[in-house]
This record gives C-alpha cells, sequence and structure tokens, in this order.
C-alpha cells in the first residue's frame, strides 16, 4: 500500500497534533477536514512553539511543515477523494463515527486504508457497517500527540494483517513508537494497566492507607522513575518468576478487585469536586498550582523525549 495523501478527519485537540505528526514526512500531503472551520495553522503554531522555544524546531522547519497541511469542509473536495490513510478524530460518540466512515467509505478510494483514534471504542464495532472492513483499524494516539511516541495500533476482528503491518510501518517512518494490540478489546494494551494502577490508587486513598498527594508520592519516588526504562515484563524477569509468584500468591487476594467505579470517587464528583474543573478533586487546586502542574509536565516531557 503506497501512502502519501494522508486526512485528518477532525480538527480538535487531537487531529490538530496528529497532522503536524505526519508533516514531519515530506512526502505526505496532508488534509485535514472538519464540520466547522478551524485555523489549523494557528493550533499547530501554539502548540510547536515549546519546542521552538527550546530550540528542538526552528521557524523555518515549521513553516515547511505547515506548508504541507491544509484545511477543507469540503467532503466532496480532492482532499477526501485522493486520501490514501484516513484518521478520524472526531468526538467520542459511537454513531457520529460509524457514519463518519459510512460517508467516508462512499467519498474514499476503495484502496484507502480508515482508522479512528477511538481512546476507548471498539475499531470492530466502528467498521460492522463498512463494506470492505479488512482495511480498518484502530490507532490510538495518545495526547499530546505531537509529542507522546506510542500508539496502538488495534486490529479489529476484521483488520487485515497488510493493512496493520502498513500503519506500523507509516507510524514508524513518522517517528512514532507504533506497537500492536492483537485483540480488539476494551482499555487496548496500555489504558488497561494504566486504570488497574488508577483502581488501586483510588482504593488506598478510599481505605484510609494514604492521602491522594502521598500516593503520588509513593509512585513518583520508587517505581515510577524506572518505568521509563523499565517495563512490568523485563521487570519480573529481573527479579526472577519465583519472586513475583509469591508476591502475587500472598498479595492479590488483598488488592481492590472492583468491576464497578470506586464509591469515593462518585462521592466527590457529586459533591462538585472534578478535580481542575471545579477547582478541587482529591486535592485542592488553585488556578496557580494549575498551571504549575501543567507547565511542569510539559517541560519534563519535552525534556525528556529531545533530550535538550
Ligand atoms: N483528548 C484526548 O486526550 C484523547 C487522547 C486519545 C484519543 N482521543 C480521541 O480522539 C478523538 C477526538 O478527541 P479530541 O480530544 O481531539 O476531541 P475535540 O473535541 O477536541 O475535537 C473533535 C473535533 O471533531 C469535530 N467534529 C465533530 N463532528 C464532526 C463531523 N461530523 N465531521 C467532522 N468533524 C467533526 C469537531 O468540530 C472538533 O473539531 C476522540 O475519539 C477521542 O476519544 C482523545
Amino acid at each position: 500500500m503506497s501512502i502519501e495523501n494522508i486526512l485528518i478527519f477532525g480538527a480538535g485537540m487531537m487531529g490538530k497534533n496528529i497532522a503536524f505528526v505526519f508533516s514531519s514526512k515530506a512526502d505526505y500531503r496532508i488534509v485535514v477536514y472538519d464540520i466547522q472551520h478551524i485555523d489549523v495553522h494557528a493550533g499547530i503554531r501554539v502548540n510547536a512553539a515549546p519546542l521552538i522555544s527550546k530550540g528542538i524546531l526552528d521557524v523555518d522547519k515549521l513553516e515547511r511543515r505547515l506548508s504541507r497541511i491544509s484545511f477543507t469542509t469540503d467532503i466532496e473536495g480532492e482532499g477526501i477523494k485522493n486520501a490514501d490513510l484516513v484518521i478520524e478524530a472526531v468526538f467520542e460518540d459511537m454513531a457520529l463515527k460509524q457514519k463518519t466512515f459510512e460517508d467516508l467509505e462512499k467519498h474514499c478510494s476503495r484502496d484507502a486504508v480508515f482508522c479512528t483514534n477511538s481512546s476507548v471504542m471498539s475499531p470492530s464495532e466502528i467498521s460492522s457497517k463498512l463494506k470492505h472492513r479488512d482495511r480498518f483499524a484502530g490507532v490510538h494516539f495518545w495526547n499530546p500527540a505531537h509529542l507522546i511516541p506510542l500508539v496502538e495500533v488495534i486490529k479489529s476482528d476484521a483488520t487485515s494483517d497488510k493493512t496493520a503491518d502498513t500503519l506500523m510501518e507509516v507510524l514508524a517512518g513518522v517517528g512514532k513508537k507504533p506497537v500492536l494490540c492483537k485483540k480488539d478489546i476494551p482499555g487496548f494494551i496500555a489504558n488497561r494497566m494504566q486504570h488497574a494502577l488508577w483502581r488501586e490508587a483510588v482504593y488506598i486513598v478510599e481505605q484510609g492507607i494514604a492521602d491522594a498527594k502521598t500516593v503520588d508520592e509513593a509512585v513518583k519516588y520508587s517505581f515510577g522513575l524506572r518505568l521509563p526504562q523499565l517495563g512490568p515484563m523485563e521487570n519480573i524477569d529481573m527479579v526472577g518468576l519465583d519472586l513475583t509468584y509469591n508476591i502475587h500468591h500472598y498479595i492479590f487476594k488483598h488488592l481492590c478487585s472492583s468491576t464497578e467505579p470506586s464509591p469515593l470517587l462518585k462521592k466527590l464528583l457529586d459533591n462538585g469536586k472534578n478535580g481542575f474543573k471545579t477547582g478541587e478533586g482529591f486535592q485542592k487546586w488553585t488556578d496557580e498550582r494549575q498551571r504549575q502542574s501543567a507547565a511542569v509536565l510539559n517541560e519534563y516531557l519535552v525534556t525528556m523525549l529531545t533530550r535538550k
């Protein structure tokens, strides 16, 4: 499958950054579609500003990359017709996503590869009404998509190996770290692990074992430090399967195994405590603390991912 023309369908937070990712390769022409007019170049400029201020990207290079990205609201236009690869990033709504691909199947070529960037929705279900389901897959970019390397490529119950291989190759070619999720399963690979950890973190707070800040510190100052270099599977091999077996045998029965969200989470929400959005969640968040939290994270990600 030869990919030259890329259509990003939906120009919100994810769509803009995904377009920027593909613009790193001079061979690609990227068209961004949205139902409403959106200044995609302006959005990308804002998101790229920290890279420029750190000297990771220069202004000329940014402008060259932007020249490969155009925007349209014309569903009948050339950008849709010529697309070899479509990445959908519209609202997280099953009916909207299904309808989007049914429409795209009418407008795009038979060979175009279709992908959804849905964080949680099943690619098998999203593509269920399509005629050519073999060339459809999930590609789950993480936010911020232009910085986080991982992209999960999720095979639906009908995705062909050829489609999955093409996506792995294309994503690696624009500097991403694609991983293949061989089964269409809720949470794919990384979010399953992330939320297993969050369930236990909330449980520890709920049970009065430690407060929220302490839980975060326990992660940040211990296994959180090694995680970027040492994943759980390598770690198991490193310490020994015997030790791991004995620990799991002893501890698993004590860990939270609830299949419902925590009652404490529900209680806080019911009391209007919705985190940054309302200034308080598990902890209090003034505007200044929120700004600081976002700035520290952004600085850390840029520094770590670009080694500058
Ligand atoms: N935000 C995240 O952290 C994140 C991370 C990974 C994946 N995702 C997934 O990416 C997708 C988009 O998320 P987002 O955060 O960019 O959303 P967003 O709300 O920022 O953007 C959605 C865009 O879709 C457009 N849109 C809506 N209906 C449309 C239609 N019929 N045709 C064309 N465009 C339409 C909207 O105008 C808007 O610009 C969702 O499926 C989401 O689950 C989000």
